[in-house]
C-alpha cells in the first residue's frame, strides 16, 4: 500500500488566532530544520484550529507556503440557510481547508450527535470537496460490555450509511478512554480495531479503497509513545490532542520520536 501518513493536530478550544499565526509558523519552521537533518519527511501535517482562525491559518500557509495543511473541526450537515452559528463546509472549501474533523466524541457525548447526523455530515463534508476525518471510539463501558471494536464498528457503517464509490475519508479511532486520560491505548489494540475498520471498509467500498484509506489513532498519543504505534501494518497516522498545542512535541510526532 502506498498510505502517507498523517500526524493531525486537533487543537479543540485553543489557541486564538494571534495564537494560531504564531504557532503554525513556528510549527512550520520546526519541521523545516528537522527535515534538512532527517532528510527524509515524516508525514503529512494537518492542525485543526478553531473556525474563528482558519482564515488567519489559510494567509499565513498561502503567503509563506507552508507545508502544512489544515482543517475544521466541525461542518454542518446543511449548505446554507437558517442555521444560526453553523458554519458551511463550502466556507470550509473557501479557506482552502483540506479536512474536516466529524463525530470527534466530544460532539457525540457533549452536543449528541448522532450517528445519523454525522452521516450528513460526512456527505456534506465529501460534497463540498473536503475529506473527512471520521471518528469512531468506544467508552470503557462499551469495551467491558461488547469488546473491543464493536462499537467503532458500528460507528463507522453508521457515519459512511449511503456513501458508494470510493470515497475519500479518513478514519481516526479514539477510544474515548483513551482521550485526555494519558493512558493510550497499546499498540496492539490499535492495531487491532484498525484491522477491523479496514474489513468494514472493504466490504462497503471494496478492498482497492480499504487499502488506500488512512487509519489514525487518538488518544494520550505523545512523543514518546508515536513510535510503537507507527509500527503497526494498519496505524496510518494519529490525531493528536494534548501534545498538538506544544510545538516542539507535535513537531517530534510528526517525526515519529
Ligand atoms: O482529537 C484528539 C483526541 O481527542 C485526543 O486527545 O491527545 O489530548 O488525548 P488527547
Amino acid at each position: 500500500h502506498s498510505r502517507v501518513p498523517l500526524i493531525a493536530g486537533n487543537w479543540k478550544m485553543n489557541l486564538d488566532h494571534l495564537q494560531a499565526i504564531a504557532t503554525v509558523q513556528k510549527l512550520a519552521w520546526t519541521l523545516k530544520d528537522a527535515n534538512h537533518d532527517f532528510d527524509a519527511k515524516g508525514a503529512e501535517v494537518a492542525v485543526f484550529p478553531p473556525f474563528t482562525d482558519l482564515r488567519s491559518v489559510q494567509t499565513l500557509v498561502s503567503a509563506d507556503k507552508l507545508d502544512v495543511v489544515y482543517g475544521a473541526q466541525d461542518v454542518s450537515e446543511h449548505d446554507s440557510g437558517a442555521y444560526t452559528g453553523e458554519i458551511s463546509g463550502a466556507f470550509l472549501k473557501a479557506l482552502e481547508c483540506t479536512y474536516v474533523i466529524i463525530g470527534h466524541s466530544e460532539r457525540r457525548t457533549l452536543h449528541g450527535e448522532t450517528d445519523e447526523q454525522l452521516a450528513r455530515k460526512v456527505a456534506a463534508a465529501i460534497r463540498h470537496g473536503l475529506v473527512p476525518v471520521l471518528c469512531v471510539g468506544e467508552t470503557a463501558e462499551d469495551l467491558e460490555q461488547h469488546g473491543p471494536s464493536a462499537v467503532p464498528v458500528a460507528q463507522l457503517r453508521a457515519a459512511l450509511e449511503g456513501l458508494s464509490g470510493s470515497p475519500e475519508i479518513v478514519v481516526a479511532y479514539e477510544p474515548v478512554w483513551a482521550i485526555g486520560s494519558g493512558q493510550a491505548a497499546t499498540p496492539e489494540q490499535a492495531e487491532q480495531v484498525a484491522v477491523k475498520l479496514r474489513e468494514t471498509l472493504a466490504e462497503l467500498f471494496g478492498q482497492e479503497t480499504a487499502d488506500a484509506t488512512r487509519i489514525l489513532y487518538g488518544g494520550s498519543v505523545k512523543a514518546n509513545n508515536i513510535a510503537s504505534l507507527m509500527r503497526e501494518p494498519n496505524v496510518d497516522g494519529a490525531l493528536v490532542g494534548g501534545a498538538s498545542l506544544d510545538v516542539a512535541e507535535f513537531a517530534s510526532i510528526a517525526r515519529f520520536q
